[in-house]
């Protein structure tokens, strides 16, 4: 089978470092790729998506499998599917309940799936009412639209919270994006990263993992994409696993059949678990980066079945394993990440001699190009060391040991990675 990965980061990566040891899997494509893909198959520039299908369509691909929101918003599986190509993912109908908040929590709301309480408006006056009405803070405003991440404001006071609202609606922080606004409670609990293969009709709900969005250790600093994750985490039981189900993904599968919009691709369930409750935070329509990373491995059902069966309407059909081990993945990322742009700097990565660990650790590459047959960190998230263990702390202590291996002038990692987990332990 001849698969394209399209996307550019560590999760995309990912997705093709389980193709390439997959044996159904002839050849290996990525769209745009990066620096490291390029080891696994072929890097495909494009300039539009209908030239992707081109692409495909000449070299006999047969399946596509799509990392990031941004394409599928902007309908890149329409217009495959329009031409009888195999692809994974949810149409742009269906990303809606990624790329549009409002959309989301109105059809959270309209199915009766826990969410935080909430306003959506475009009038300022209605968001300082409630904002004015409300009982408690922090209080969270979330812009409508895709913002790379930096779209949620969690407010410290009233003040803060109308500040947030202005600068949105006057579209001074995010232009478009934020002409709508959603108001919210904010919800205390712990965070889970929930993912469900779907298929329209039926799903495979993955491990939980945990996942870390602040910079620094102890959940300190501004938010990222994230910077470490684990899976899967001991802070779900049977009991959390059949809630979700029961109340937020079926109901969801069965609310897109009803919109017209079945779901079809990665349902990532961002939840906030509230006294033993599941609450929604919010939807995406991928996979997390850099949960991805950790899930991969995890699975033991060769991935092109899974992606494939998944894109043809087939899951029912699909007996879905998991390995028994955990996995812990640490991103290391560029020096001044995410404040800026940092300066492109060479990683060496030293040999690892120790069988264990080289069978039990790997990178996923992320931001690296490669020059003249060296390979650079370019900023942002560079890559996540990721290791397997019978136990978290034995996974853990595997990626920091892959981590030591690893050079590049500025590197920064957290150094706290699955501590949730080891504090319940
Ligand atoms: P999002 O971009 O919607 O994933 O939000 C980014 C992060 O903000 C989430 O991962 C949560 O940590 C936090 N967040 C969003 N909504 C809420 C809420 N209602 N209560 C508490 N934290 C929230
Ligand atoms: N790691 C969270 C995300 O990919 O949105």
């Amino acid at each position: 089978m001849k698969v394209l990965v399209v996307g550019s980061g560590g999760r995309e990566f990912s997705i093709g470092l389980a193709l390439s040891k997959d044996r159904a899997v002839s050849h290996l494509y990525f769209a745009p790729g990066n620096g490291a893909t390029s080891m696994l198959g072929a890097n495909v520039a494009y300039e539009s998506y209908e030239a992707l299908l081109a692409y495909v369509q000449q070299n006999g691909i047969d399946l596509t499998i799509v990392g990031p929101e941004q394409p599928l918003v902007e309908g890149i599986v329409d217009i495959f599917r329009a031409a009888n190509a195999t692809i994974f993912g949810p149409t742009a109908a269906a990303a809606r309940l990624e790329g549009s908040k409002v959309y989301m929590k109105n059809f959270l709301a309209k199915y009766a799936i826990p969410t935080a309480a909430y306003i959506e408006t475009d009038s300022i006056e209605k968001a300082y009412k409630f904002i004015d009405a409300m009982k408690s803070t922090p209080i969270v405003v979330k812009a409508d639209g895709l913002c790379g991440g930096k779209g949620v404001i969690i407010a410290q006071s009233k003040d803060e919270a109308k500040r947030s609202v202005g600068e949105m609606l006057s579209g001074v922080a995010f232009g478009e994006a934020g002409k709508k606004v959603i108001v919210e409670e904010y919800l205390d609990g712990y965070e889970l990263s929930m993912f469900a293969i779907c298929d329209g009709k039926d799903y495979i709900l993955l491990p939980a993992a945990q996942d870390h969005k602040r910079i620094g250790d102890g959940d300190t600093g501004p938010n990222t994409g994230g910077m470490g994750a684990y899976a899967p985490t001991p802070l779900v039981d049977e009991t959390l696993y059949t809630k979700v189900k029961k109340r937020v993904i079926e109901p969801t599968l069965i609310g897109m059949q009803k919109e017209g919009a079945p779901f079809e691709g990665v349902l990532f369930i961002g939840v906030m678990v509230v006294a033993g409750e599941p609450i929604v935070l919010e939807y995406n329509v991928r996979f997390g980066d850099p949960e991805c990373e950790i899930l991969m491995p995890l699975m033991t059902t060769p991935a092109s079945e899974l992606f494939y069966k998944a894109a043809t309407k087939s899951l029912d059909a699909l007996q879905v394993t998991f390995s028994s081990q955990y996995a812990v993945g640490v991103v290391m990322a560029s020096a001044n990440y995410p404040y800026g742009n940092s300066q492109s700097a060479q990683i060496i990565v030293d040999e690892v001699h120790h069988e264990e660990l080289a069978h039990n650790a790997h990178i996923s590459y992320a931001g690296v190009s490669e020059v003249d047959g060296m390979l650079m960190a370019t900023g942002g998230r560079v890559l996540v060391c990721v290791g397997l263990g019978d136990t978290i702390q034995q996974a853990r202590d595997r990626a920091y040991l892959m981590a030591g291996q690893v050079h590049f002038a500025g590197k920064k990692m957290r150094t706290d990675i699955a501590y949730q987990a080891l504090r319940i332990q």
